[in-house]
């Protein structure tokens, strides 16, 4: 069996080692134009020469979660493309959502900057139940960042686009329950895979129905928000602030209007990064199972674009 790697931004040897280790038997080797065809690929952004070169893979997996910019490309008809399937990112995803909303919402922005002044000052205790929190997209790290706040006793609203059951969240279904859940909202968490569904999702009339004084924390993709309109919103006081994490250009430009918005709080693209063991045993263990014949998890439809 010969897997071939083929991964933007990524140092290939630790890659390479780790598979070969997980894969006893198998070639493991970097991709270089003109190459064999492989069984399998790892990849992350390959370039469209490498897909037209290799029209035989059986599997493609994706080294992250979200496959938006790998179903931008032609994909062989007969190769599964495979998405990770949480391998340690939840967790990550967890931590970084309740950071976010906790900061906010116990003001220890306001106590940092008190504190670094010499200020020693008090903030009236804010009620939970006026701090609503909406998780869209209720998949694999939606859920766990559901569950997590909830741990913390905030109400938790959930929307994905079929019914899912998360105990103590309230879930809204579908375009038909959209309205009705950012109303509830005052904090909204956007955990969507980015589709021709979802793209610019997060725009001056969606923002808008948030409660007042909302927040917002964009975890999954930069072409999912309108940076324009969430400025506006946090211009007219509708918005109280935002965390994002994902931009439209990343590294975002020097120039853009975010970095000087001190109601933003900006980080590059870390809340859940892909960690290496844990994605190599899990890819290894799917190569595996889909030489045995057998169904695996987080078989993307391309139809359904995540
Ligand atoms: P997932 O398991 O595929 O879950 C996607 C969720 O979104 C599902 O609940 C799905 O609904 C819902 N959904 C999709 N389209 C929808 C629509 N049109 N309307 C309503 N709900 C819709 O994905 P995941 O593993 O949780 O990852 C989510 C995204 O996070 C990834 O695609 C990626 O862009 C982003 N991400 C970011 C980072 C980072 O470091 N910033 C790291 C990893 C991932 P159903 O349940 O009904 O299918
Ligand atoms: C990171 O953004 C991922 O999709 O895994």
């Amino acid at each position: 069996m010969h897997i071939t790697f083929c991964c933007a931004d990524t140092r290939p040897e630790p890659w390479l080692e780790g598979l070969r280790n997980a894969l006893p038997g198998a070639t493991v080797s970097e991709w270089h134009p003109g190459d064999a065809q492989a069984d399998h690929a790892v990849v992350w952004s390959p370039p469209q020469q490498f897909l037209d070169e290799q029209p035989g893979l059986r599997g493609l997996f994706n080294i992250g979660a979200g496959v938006d910019a790998l179903l931008r490309l032609k994909l062989p008809p007969d190769t599964k493309v495979v998405r990770l399937d949480d391998a340690g990112m939840s967790v990550q995803m967890a931590e970084y959502v309740c950071h976010a909303v906790i900061r906010h919402f116990r003001e220890f922005d306001g106590y940092e900057a008190d504190m670094a002044e010499g200020r020693w000052s008090f903030r009236k205790p804010r009620s939970r139940a006026e701090f609503p929190v909406g998780v869209m997209g209720l998949g694999v790290l939606g859920e766990r960042v559901a569950r997590a706040l909830r741990q913390f006793e905030f109400p938790v609203h959930g929307w994905s686009r079929s019914a899912r059951v998360v105990e103590g969240v309230h879930g809204h279904v579908g375009v038909a329950e959209f309205d009705g859940f950012l109303n509830a909202c005052r904090v909204l968490v956007n955990l969507l895979p980015l589709t021709p569904d979802t793209r610019d999702i997060l725009n001056r009339h969606t923002l808008s129905r948030l409660q007042r004084g909302g927040y917002l924390i964009n975890v999954a993709r930069g072409a999912h928000l309108v940076d324009e309109d969430l400025l506006a919103l946090l211009d007219s006081g509708h918005l109280a602030g935002a965390t994002l994490d994902v931009f439209r250009t990343e590294p975002l430009p020097r120039e853009h209007a975010f970095w000087g918005q001190p109601k933003i709080v900006l980080t590059p693209h870390t809340s859940a990064r892909t960690l290496r063991e844990e994605s190599i045993a899990q890819i290894a263990g799917k190569i595996q199972a889909m030489e045995r014949g057998e169904p695996i998890a987080g078989v993307v439809d391309p139809v359904r674009g995540y």
